[in-house]
């Protein structure tokens, strides 16, 4: 088929025009989805050190930083909070005057628009750091699905557009799917993080969200990044107990599970370009090692090609701002 002098692939990459002619994947802020962090506390702005360009911000701040959002086109934000207070069982997560909670409603006080998505996890609300309930060093998987749907049903109430559980327990999703509909949101979708990896790349998440494990790792509930087989068995499980919208995380060393999730599946696939993926290409750019405009448009780029139909990125507004150039 390729047989050379007939076939010259270089034909059609003699000009920007002919190239703009065929290209296959475009990108748009359509696509992206905001990360935001919010804290208690009044005028409060704070960059995350491992994160730059990234903050926290008090509820106060967040009309005009969900402003600029909507203005970008950029299509929600996923919201994470620090609460005031944590303990064992994660309680303030489900607070109806919790951090989160309240965040909500500011933003769609500010914005109708904006799809509100909230994590429902229980890491950055427990003292021990872990995203269930302990038990000595085990992490009780049923135990912490009765406070799972529990924190879902807060968020609807509060005005939520898209819960997204991000705790990896079995059976997450039938939960909160239940806990919805008994509760009248039977339209109310749920996007589940479906093959979440064990991954070393939420690292600067981890100092944001101060949600770092005070004891162990993770590795009893989240993928192992060596499986491929076991994230196609994650999204099945998540399908059939009605998930909407599924989820791969991390990106960029998971390309190979993108594609794989998204030609064996056909609901919408979110992709998580996550804290680590986005703080190296931060310092990289602050020494003057790489052009980082063309790398985040060439990393989206590459995300949405291997199948993301959503990409959650902390780039959404630098990538939305040069989209419009
Ligand atoms: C909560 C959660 C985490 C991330 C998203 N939701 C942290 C974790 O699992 O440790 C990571 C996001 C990122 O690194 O950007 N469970």
């Amino acid at each position: 088929m390729t047989n050379f002098p007939n076939t010259r692939l270089r034909r059609l990459r003699g000009s920007e025009s002919i190239r703009k002619l065929i290209q296959e994947t475009y990108i748009s802020p359509v696509d992206f989805i905001y990360p935001i962090f919010v804290t208690h506390g009044n005028n409060i702005k704070e960059e995350i050190t491992s994160m730059p360009g990234c903050y926290r911000f008090s509820l106060d701040m967040l009309p005009n930083e969900i402003t600029d959002i909507a203005e970008l086109d950029i299509s929600g934000v996923l919201l994470f909070g620090i609460p005031s207070k944590k303990d064992k069982l994660g309680s303030e997560a489900y607070n109806e005057h919790g951090i989160i909670q309240q965040a909500i409603q500011v933003i769609k006080q500010t914005n109708q628009k904006l799809i509100v998505v909230t994590d429902v996890c229980l890491c950055e609300y427990t003292d021990h750091g872990h995203c269930g309930i302990t038990k000595g060093s085990e992490i009780k998987n049923d135990a912490t699905l009765k406070i799972l749907a529990k924190v879902a049903l807060s968020h609807a109430n509060a005005g939520a557009d898209i819960v997204a559980p991000s705790a990896m327990m079995d059976g997450q999703v039938k939960v909160i799917r239940k806990k919805l509909d008994e509760n009248g949101y039977e339209e109310f979708p749920i996007m589940s993080y479906s093959a979440k990896y064990a991954s070393t790349f939420y690292g600067p998440f981890r100092d944001a969200a101060d949600s770092r494990p005070q004891i162990g790792d993770r590795l009893s509930y989240q993928m192992d990044p060596a499986n491929s087989n076991q994230a196609l068995l994650e999204v099945t499980a998540d399908i059939s107990e009605g998930a909407d919208i599924i989820m791969v995380k991390p990106a960029l060393s998971y390309m190979d599970i993108i594609s794989k999730v998204r030609s064996k599946t056909l609901h919408p696939l979110a992709v998580y370009n996550v804290s680590g993926e986005y703080s190296i290409i931060k310092a990289a750019a602050k020494n003057g090692w790489i052009d980082e405009d063309k790398m985040i448009m060439e990393i989206l780029t590459s995300i949405k090609r291997a199948g993301a139909d959503i990409i959650i990125t902390y780039h959404a507004k630098e990538a939305a701002r040069l989209l419009r150039k």
